[in-house]
């Protein structure tokens, strides 16, 4: 209790490092903090739906059919009609033929990672004599999310990190195992840099090696591929190996995680999963709002073009202006800076022009790799983009 107590004062001591902005209104991209108008460069509200009114007017007529929570597992008696409406769309978007819900994109990760390594011990229990002795093992991209990272090691199988993005490095540990069922994991769009997986060549290693792939496109969904359907839609790749992972709470503007996978790997799920379970979903409010941003994604794609339009825009006036970006093959562009201390100045800077940006820094990612995370959004206008580039080439003295 008291090094508990201890510990507690070590964190209070830090809060003041690590306040969060508590603006009054929702980024979309403009947001009201302390009476002021700022616009955010760090909302995943990609496309602005989470406060449009055609979503919000969907929302309110479920809230009123339904209530606000759905209280119970939905294998309890917490499902509703709603929800199997909106798996079958997410597996829709996704070409699989099935799709399971879950509160969080966070909690998918953690859930569904550990199920599909313990589905065979639990079936095991309960009578079921595999074909074979299986050995599961993860070959996972250094940088993918924490939720995957935590939801692996939850599975106890052995992991096997590569280096961001190298596949020499991944074939490598590919070949030395031997794992009978390996499932390579990799983000789609990496949150803190902005790079795109070379799912080409990824799907090829799996091929010859025959691993699962799973892919967690929560910075994809919604935003790349010609009609918005994510990282394989992008680059035009189905595949059976595929499992999707993605969240509704980014471009969609909403709360939850699913997969979409093939029909075995979903009933495996349904049933081994306790992330599925053992707890309630998002709310059946939410589940319809999501259904209307999935509409609105395709019949409003000048929300994309817009998002893309900014993206081009706000690039190409941060080159010309000789600033060096990460990476500038999604809206989420990084730009480079190096020492802490200068990362969060630049951050100030901003904020004092009423323009807010996350300073990535150590523990986010590795010391003197700090970068301002700037995330595009539809909304953004050019004034916005010129302000930025503005303000910086005056904090930089360029
Ligand atoms: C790559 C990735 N996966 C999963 C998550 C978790 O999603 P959610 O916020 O819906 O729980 C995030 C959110 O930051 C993410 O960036």
């Amino acid at each position: 209790m008291k090094d508990l107590q201890e510990l507690g004062a070590w964190y209070a001591s830090r809060v003041n490092d690590h306040a969060m902005l508590v603006p009054s209104t929702l980024p979309d991209p403009r947001f009201l903090y302390d009476g002021r108008e700022f616009v955010s460069f760090s909302t995943n509200n990609y496309l602005a739906l989470a406060t449009s009114p055609r979503l919000k007017a969907r929302a309110h007529v479920a809230l009123e059919a339904y209530g606000v929570g759905n209280c119970e597992s939905r294998l309890l008696g917490g499902n509703l009609e709603l929800y199997d409406m909106l798996e079958a769309k997410l597996a829709e978007i996704k070409h699989k033929e099935s799709a399971v819900l879950f509160a969080t994109g966070y909690l998918t990760n953690l859930g569904v990672l550990p199920a599909l390594v313990k589905s065979t011990q639990l079936a095991r229990a309960f009578g079921y004599t595999p074909s074979a002795n299986w050995k599961h093992a993860f070959f996972t991209d250094e940088f993918n999310h924490l939720s995957i990272r935590e939801g692996i090691k939850a599975s106890g199988a052995p992991a096997f990190a590569f280096k961001h993005l190298d596949l020499n490095d991944l074939e490598q540990k590919l070949r030395a195992s031997q794992a009978a069922i390996k499932i390579i994991v990799t983000d789609g769009v990496f949150s803190q840099h902005g790079d795109v997986v070379p799912l080409p060549d990824l799907m090829a290693l799996a091929e010859l090696y025959d691993a699962v792939v799973y892919i967690d496109d929560a910075h994809g969904t919604g935003v790349l591929g010609p009609t918005g359907a994510g990282t394989t839609e992008f680059f035009g790749i189905d595949s059976p190996r595929i499992i999707h992972m993605g969240t509704l709470s980014k471009a969609y503007g909403c709360i939850g995680g699913f997969v979409a996978t093939e029909r075995y790997i979903a009933d495996i799920l349904r049933i081994a999963c306790s992330g599925f379970g053992f707890t309630s979903t998002l709310p059946p409010d939410q589940a319809a709002a999501v259904l209307e941003a999935i509409d609105m994604v395709q019949d409003e794609p000048e929300r994309r073009a817009r998002l893309w339009a900014n993206q081009r825009y706000f690039v190409t006036r941060m080159r010309d202006a000789g600033f060096t970006l990460l990476s500038t093959q999604t809206p989420i562009v990084p730009l480079h800076v190096g020492d802490e201390g200068e990362c969060s100045r630049l951050a100030a800077a901003l904020h004092a022009e009423g323009i807010h940006v996350d300073a990535i820094v150590f523990p986010a990612v590795g010391f003197g790799q700090s970068r301002l995370r700037f995330i595009m959004n539809a909304n953004h206008t050019t004034d916005d983009v010129d302000r930025v580039v503005s303000v910086l080439r005056h904090a930089t003295a360029r």
